[in-house]
């Protein structure tokens, strides 16, 4: 007996990648392997409420409400999204659905909110399956979840749980896929197990070439090959780094990798520049401060001019006066967001 009416809500965290997702093939299948921290505050939350029709048309029927207020600019992507997953959730034109949803961080901050937003919707969309199939074990359900979020923004699948997630097969490691995340499934360190990510709002306004053109430039791209067996490595490598807890070899992937990420956009055709003249002003000074001091201080960037500061939680007072004191002033209104690592995703 399917559900006539109801309502369903989750939080669903962003997550920022250690190791870059550049590249993808057709069907969000990426061109390697990623590895990402699942974050707390940074975070989507949506109700799905969900009406059985009494007509089943040829459309998906659906309102979307953004923070409060009809948002039809979003409905493309959804749209879209509803296409990709209907033929794994078949119940879908057999609805009208409400979605509101409202991001716990601020309206066009530069934190991409594809990440938390589809991971959230797809998780809402599960709890609707589930009621329908009450028998589904809970690993299947974050794994079918973490699937169908991959086909809304391939990050997304990295959302789910946490702390670490890796997504994409991976040679070397037991159980990856690359339809699903999986939570790292070897030891890691206590240093790693409370990491903290400032996210520091060097550029609020929208970037000027999305991900999904960066990914299609990496085809043809004359470094690609070489890029993705670096991730592949890359990975081999973080295995040793997490279980003996080495700081500084981290550091060494994760700026590496942030470089790279960029250094693919700006080698691509059309080539193109994300990062501003602040976003390198702060790279600077993470990089004087750690010399001067010795910290495990280190960047990583998606996608943007943003900066996320990575250090362990031991460190972070001293961190903290550092970033008030001289990184500050190179954020839009020296606005920055306090994260850290989490579990994932919850069900309110
Ligand atoms: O999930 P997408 O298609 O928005 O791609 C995101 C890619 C990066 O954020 C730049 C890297 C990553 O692995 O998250």
């Amino acid at each position: 007996q399917k559900p006539t009416t109801g309502s369903v809500t989750w939080k669903s965290p962003s997550n920022i990648a250690l190791v870059k997702y550049w590249g993808k093939k057709e069907h969000q299948i990426p061109a390697n392997p990623s590895i990402s921290f699942t974050l707390v505050d940074c975070a989507t939350t949506t109700t799905l409420r969900y009406e059985k029709l009494a007509v089943i048309g040829d459309a998906f029927q659906f309102d979307l409400i953004f923070e409060g207020q009809p948002k039809a600019s979003f409905k493309p992507k959804i749209e879209t999204f509803f296409e990709r997953i209907e033929s794994y959730l078949p119940f879908l034109k057999e609805y009208h659905f409400t979605i509101e949803t409202s991001n716990s961080f601020p309206h066009s901050s530069g934190i991409a909110s594809s990440a938390s937003g589809m991971s959230a919707l797809a998780l809402c969309l599960m709890s609707l399956e589930k009621s329908l199939k009450p028998e589904m074990s809970d690993t299947f359900f974050n794994q079918k979840a973490s699937f169908l979020a991959r086909l809304g923004s391939g990050s997304a699948c990295r959302s789910i749980e946490g702390p670490l997630i890796q997504w994409g097969e991976h040679e070397e490691t037991a159980g990856s896929s690359d339809l699903y995340g999986v939570a790292y499934p070897y030891e890691v360190h206590e240093v790693f197990k409370d990491f903290q990510d400032t996210i520091l709002l060097v550029d609020k306004g929208e970037k000027q070439v999305s991900s999904s053109v960066g990914h299609n430039l990496m085809h043809d791209h004359p470094y690609a090959k070489n890029r993705f067996k670096q991730a592949h490595q890359h990975l081999t490598a973080l295995q040793e780094v997490f279980k003996q807890g080495d700081l500084k070899r981290f550091i060494e992937i994760v700026e590496s990798e942030a470089l790279t990420l960029h250094a693919m956009m700006m080698t691509s055709l059309p080539y193109y520049i994300l990062m501003k003249p602040n976003t390198l002003n702060i790279i600077n000074s993470i990089w004087k401060y750690r010399k001067e001091t010795e910290s495990n201080i280190c960047f990583t960037l998606d996608a943007g001019a943003n900066v996320h500061v990575l250090y362990p939680k031991s460190e972070k007072h001293e961190v903290l006066g550092f970033i008030k004191k001289e990184l500050a002033q190179y954020c839009q209104n020296q606005q920055y967001i306090c994260d850290e690592t989490g579990t994932g995703a919850k069900k309110l």
